[in-house]
C-alpha cells in the first residue's frame, strides 16, 4: 500500500498534526489572498484534509468543493465544516475540463508520488480542471530549510514537541525526505519528494501553467531560497 493511502487516514494522524488547527488561523486567509481571485470564483481545495482552511475560502465569497483521498479525513470534514466534498485520488480528478476558477493546493501537497510521471499527471490535473487563465495556488515547503532542518535533527530518533519519537533522513538519491514516526506503537512514514525551486517551474511549465509569482511566506513577501515556504502562483495556458 502507498504510504499515503494508510498514514493520512489513521486517528492518530489528528494528533500528530493537531498544531495545523490553530496554525489555520493565520494560513487560511494568508493562502487565500494569495490566490487572489474574485468573489464567487469556483475554486477546488484539493486536498482539503479535514477542511481546516474551508472558512477561509468561504469567508473571500469561493464557491469550494473539497477532494481528498482520505475517508476519515472528509468524515471530519463534514462533522466540523460542511460542505461539498469528494473522495479522489490527484491522478484521476473527477471534475470537468476547464470547470474551475481556481485550484488551492496548501501545505506540502505535492511530491506524494514515487515516480515524476505521476507527481506530473498531479499538475495536468489540476490544469485540466482548470478554465485557461484559471489559477493555481502550489504551496511548497523550501527545500533550504528542510535541508538545514534535517543537518539539525541528525539521523536519530528523537522526541518530537507533541510526544512522539520521530527520525527524519533523506533518501539514497536525496530527492525524498522520508519521516518515521511512532506513536503509541503505531509507526507512520512519510515520503515527500522535496523538490528543487527550478524543477518546480519546470514541472509547472511541462504540465501546461505559466508561473505568475513565486513567494517565499505567508505575507507574500518575494521569493528566496531561504524562505520556510515556496508558495507557487500558476496560470493555466
Ligand atoms: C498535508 S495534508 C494537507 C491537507 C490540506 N490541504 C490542509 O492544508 O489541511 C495532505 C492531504 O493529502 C491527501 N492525499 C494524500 N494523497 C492523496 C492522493 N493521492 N489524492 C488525493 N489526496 C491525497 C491526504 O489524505 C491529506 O489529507
Amino acid at each position: 500500500m502507498d504510504w499515503f493511502v494508510r498514514d493520512f487516514d489513521h486517528p492518530l494522524y489528528f494528533e500528530i498534526y493537531k498544531d495545523k488547527e490553530q496554525e489555520a488561523f493565520e494560513e487560511g486567509p494568508a493562502l487565500v489572498a494569495l490566490l487572489a481571485l474574485p468573489e464567487d470564483s469556483f475554486v477546488l481545495d484539493l486536498p482539503c484534509g479535514w477542511g481546516r482552511l474551508l472558512p477561509a475560502l468561504e469567508h473571500r465569497g469561493y464557491r469550494v468543493v473539497g477532494g481528498d483521498l482520505s475517508p476519515l479525513n472528509l468524515q471530519r470534514h463534514q462533522a466540523e465544516f460542511p460542505g461539498l466534498v469528494s473522495r479522489l485520488d490527484f491522478r484521476s480528478l473527477p471534475f470537468r475540463d476547464g470547470c474551475a476558477d481556481g485550484v488551492f493546493c496548501a501545505y506540502t501537497s505535492w511530491g506524494y508520488f514515487a515516480s515524476d510521471e505521476e507527481n506530473l499527471k498531479q499538475l495536468q490535473e489540476f490544469a485540466r480542471v482548470l478554465r485557461p487563465a484559471g489559477v493555481l495556488l502550489l504551496d511548497l515547503s523550501g527545500r533550504r530549510v528542510v535541508e538545514q532542518n534535517v543537518a539539525f535533527v541528525g539521523h536519530d530518533w528523537f522526541l518530537a514537541e507533541q510526544g512522539y519519537i520521530e527520525r527524519v533522513r533523506w533518501s539514497h538519491d536525496g530527492r525524498r525526505i522520508l519521516t518515521e514516526r511512532k506513536l503509541k506503537a503505531e509507526r507512520f512514514r512519510h515520503d515527500i519528494w522535496i523538490p528543487e525551486d527550478a524543477e518546480v517551474r519546470t514541472f509547472l511549465c511541462r504540465a501546461g501553467f505559466e508561473l505568475d509569482r513565486a513567494f517565499g511566506g505567508l505575507d507574500g513577501r518575494p521569493w528566496e531560497a531561504g524562505a520556510e515556504r515556496w508558495i507557487y502562483r500558476a496560470i493555466k495556458r
